[in-house]
């Protein structure tokens, strides 16, 4: 049996200062947490309230902080709050974003109705569902399952600070928050008392159950999304002065929206907002991007933050393909080395430290509602998220020792776990891990932690970022995206020390840790990803405050493919 808090210790020697858990709220699991009917009470098969305390007090002394999942946007059908909703109960019964339904008639003694507008939820077909007893439509922009949370109602407002607050006096160190640009929809009030059709977005091929046959002018990236998301800032500010001691409490919010919407979660200049996460290396950087692109997609989230906020870096999440399937293995060092050198928070999904691939998953074993709702046995793959979802390799035993001795797995492990697996991976100096642990290891110096960046496409494969802090140590990454080795020349990066020192080597690199080298001739094998220690950097000036890191690496850990039955 494995559990999250047995294998905290891994963590910590991994050099993770943060877990985010995927939620393990009560939850009949319809859409694997994300549908939750009771915001303060643990799923049983994770264990008890008891274990989750253990959990974070075992972490806290290991210094490894535990985030948590928020998820605002809708809950559970199941929950009490849906059902007293339904039943008209006040405050509840505007809990939820209810809308009679359209062109309502009685044939034959059946009464017929349409939904209240075109909208789509993100996993297909309607975004409506008419409930018989309350005789109305709720919306839900995702599975049926999850009814819409109705953020014009000033009682729920406070509700969802109470249970922020539930969570912060236990002691976590703050949330990743779900979905939140999807807060609020259009306000019927401004539409002649309807919710208005969303345009087409004309795209060939589509159709009206699918999602990206409509865009989402009044169902995602609304105004009013910001204030609430300063006002949980406020919230969790409040705890950092009176829990002080242990640490901040970091919200990162998830969006997938265009760069200036997401900018603006980061606040204005009198209000302080979350930490949005960057999707872009999940979503702009392919197998075939070349280092020029890839430097475009870094000096883009850079330009566009505002000064003084912290930049991050998503590696993966449970809802994409892995970085080895996304981006090709030979990717894998490349992609890990650049989240953790770059400044500011580094996110990575469990697995991606050892380089996981996507599993395969059969259409009769696929459990994902995205996947399921195709209803499509050849093409469910295009959307289901179950692949990425397999469960972790700890070992070469059965079931990669993810289960337990009933030999039950939730999704099966992908076959090459007798090989690609964390044991493994950890006799092998020359491994993913080991690469990835010397670049944490290093990721913690002054110059990783708050030196100025500059980045550099040598040519279409060659990638070189700098992390320079005047009085210490430089930083410098190096990556190869050609198959053949380069020799290269640095002299042009004049403010870097000429003297170098490998301190983290790729599996795919012939120069080994500890090499020393001047920046005039680097001989860099194909597909290698290395980082190097320069001597001491003796450029003068003031510090640039847009630079500045947080120094947190975050891993992601999806509660449901990490443990097994329990926390403990
Ligand atoms: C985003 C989560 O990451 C995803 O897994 C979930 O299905 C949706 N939000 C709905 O909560």
């Amino acid at each position: 049996m494995t559990g999250i808090t047995e294998k905290l210790p891994y963590l910590q020697e991994t050099g993770i200062d943060a877990i985010w858990l995927s939620p393990i709220y009560k939850s009949p699991m319809y859409d694997f947490g994300y549908d939750i009917t009771d915001y303060r009470q643990i799923q049983d098969e994770y264990g008890t309230m008891a274990d989750f305390e253990n959990l974070l007090n075992v972490s806290k002394s290991l210094g490894v902080r535990v985030v948590l999942d928020f998820v605002p946007n809708h809950t559970g059908n199941e929950s009490q709050w849906f059902n007293r909703s339904i039943a008209g109960e006040a405050p509840y019964n505007e809990y939820y974003v209810w809308a009679d339904g359209l062109n309502a008639t009685y044939d034959n003694g059946t009464f017929y109705t349409k939904p209240p507008s075109n909208w789509v939820s993100n996993f297909r077909k309607s975004a409506w569902e008419f409930n018989e007893v309350r005789g109305q439509y709720y919306l839900h922009q995702f599975v049926i399952g999850q009814p819409d949370l109705n953020y014009r109602s000033d009682s729920l407002q406070e509700e969802m600070k109470n249970v922020l607050r539930f969570w912060l006096d236990k002691g976590v160190s703050g949330f990743r928050v779900d979905a939140v640009n999807k807060l609020y929809e259009a306000d019927p009030r401004n539409y002649g008392g309807v919710y208005p059709d969303e345009p087409l977005s004309g795209i060939a091929g589509l159709g009206p159950d699918d999602y990206e046959y409509l865009i989402h002018v009044y169902t995602e990236n609304l105004n009013e999304t910001y204030d609430v998301v300063y006002n949980w800032r406020d919230l969790l500010d409040e705890y950092i002065t009176t829990q002080g001691e242990y640490d901040d409490k970091i919200m990162m919010t998830e969006t997938y929206a265009d760069l200036p919407l997401m900018i603006k979660y980061y606040g204005t200049k009198t209000r302080n907002g979350s930490i949005p996460f960057n999707f872009s290396f999940l979503e702009d950087i392919t197998m075939n991007s070349t280092a020029w692109e890839i430097k475009t997609v870094i000096d883009q989230w850079m330009t566009y933050m505002p000064s003084g906020r912290v930049a991050n870096w998503v590696n993966g999440n449970h809802d994409k393909s892995r970085v080895a399937t996304r981006q090709g293995v030979d990717r894998i060092d490349a992609m890990n080395m650049l989240a953790l050198i770059l400044p500011g928070v580094a996110v990575t999904y469990q697995g991606e430290e050892i380089g996981m691939i996507d599993g395969y998953v059969s259409w009769n074993d696929t459990k994902d509602p995205w996947g399921c709702n195709t209803d499509d046995p050849i093409n469910y793959v295009l959307k289901s998220r179950d692949p990425e979802r397999t469960p972790y390799q700890w070992d070469s035993s059965a079931h990669a020792g993810f289960s337990n001795t009933t030999g039950a797995t939730w999704l099966p492990v992908a076959d090459n776990y007798l090989t690609l697996n964390l044991a493994a991976q950890m006799a092998n100096q020359k491994s993913h891990y080991h690469f990835y642990k010397d670049v944490v290891t290093n990721r913690k110096t002054p110059a990783i932690q708050e030196g100025d960046l500059d980045t550099r496409a040598l040519s279409e494969s060659l990638l070189v970022v700098t992390r320079l802090l005047p009085g210490e140590a430089g930083m410098l990454g190096v990556v190869n995206l050609a198959s053949e080795a380069q020799t290269i020349d640095l002299t042009s990066l004049r403010l870097l020390p000429s003297d170098l020192e490998v301190v983290a080597s790729g599996v795919d690199c012939a120069l080994e840790k500890g090499a020393t080298l001047t920046k005039t001739s680097i001989p860099v094998s194909g597909h290698c990803a290395l980082l190097f220690r320069s001597g001491v950097v003796s450029y003068g000036g003031a510090a640039s405050t847009h630079y500045l890191s947080y120094p947190l690496m975050l891993l992601a850990l999806a509660s449901y493919t990490i443990i097994r039955t329990n926390f403990s």
